[in-house]
């Protein structure tokens, strides 16, 4: 009797074991896959690492390349909560909506691409809390309003591309500030004259594509 009594309860124990494992293994995909399922049109449950295009790291989405599809609607605010993210690369989709503030929350992003959809909308200003970004591309689009003088924050960007879009005013000043930018294309907006002298002093600028129009 006694080691019948052991044996249930080391079974029971057993399972629970198991059971425990189980749970882990179902939750190994990324907890994180929750916040991009639906936008890459899966059920909740699917291990969104095993996608082509999207990349994990320690249970973390790290990057995102899904570039030349045909997703639609808005970019998920949930974006935001991707704390790991290293680069999102939407280029080349039907997006539309206005860009997500919440995207201002992937502090660790390096590279930002949603060029070449239907995005309209202003840029908004707390992209400039990405602090590890290197690349910024929102051209061709219906970005409209000022550039945010908070972009001038932005001190590792290199690359900013916000052509063929609708921006108008002036060009900030505070763009001057960028001393790693490599390439500015702002051409095919509405801006305005004069164009500021600070982007002048930027030494490490190879190519800049002002064309105002
Ligand atoms: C945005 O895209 C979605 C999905 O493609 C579409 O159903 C919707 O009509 C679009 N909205 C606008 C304003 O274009
Ligand atoms: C960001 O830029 C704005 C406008 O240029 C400035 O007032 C603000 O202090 C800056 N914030 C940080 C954190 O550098
Ligand atoms: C800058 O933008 C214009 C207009 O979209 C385009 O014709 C030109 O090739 C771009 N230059 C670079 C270096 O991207
Ligand atoms: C950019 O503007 C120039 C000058 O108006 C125009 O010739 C050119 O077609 C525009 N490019 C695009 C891609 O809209």
């Amino acid at each position: 009797m006694k080691t019948l009594i052991l044996l249930i309860s080391s079974l029971i124990i057993m399972r629970s074991i198991l059971t425990k494992n189980i749970n882990v293994n179902i939750d190994s995909g990324s907890g994180e896959c929750a916040y991009i399922n639906s936008f890459i049109k899966r059920e909740n449950s699917y291990d969104c690492c095993t996608q082509s295009g999207i990349t994990c790291e320690n249970n973390h989405i790290i990057k995102i390349d899904l570039q030349d599809y045909y997703y639609g609607g808005p970019i998920p605010r949930e974006f935001g909560k991707l704390s790991n993210l290293k680069e999102l690369n939407l280029r080349n989709n039907h997006l539309n909506d206005s860009i997500p503030s919440e995207l201002g929350f992937l502090s660790q992003l390096e590279r930002l691409d949603l060029s070449h959809n239907q995005l309209n909308g202003i840029i908004p200003s707390e992209l400039e809390k990405l602090s590890n970004l290197k690349e910024l591309y929102l051209q061709s689009n219906k970005l409209y309003g000022f550039i945010p003088r908070e972009l001038g924050n932005l001190s590792k960007l290199q690359f900013l591309y916000l052509n063929e879009n609708s921006l108008s005013g002036f060009i900030p000043h505070e763009i001057g500030k960028l001393s790693n930018l490599k390439i500015l294309n702002i051409s095919n907006n509405s801006l305005k004259c004069p164009i500021p002298y600070e982007l002048y002093t930027i030494t490490k600028l190879k190519i800049m594509y002002l064309l105002i129009i």
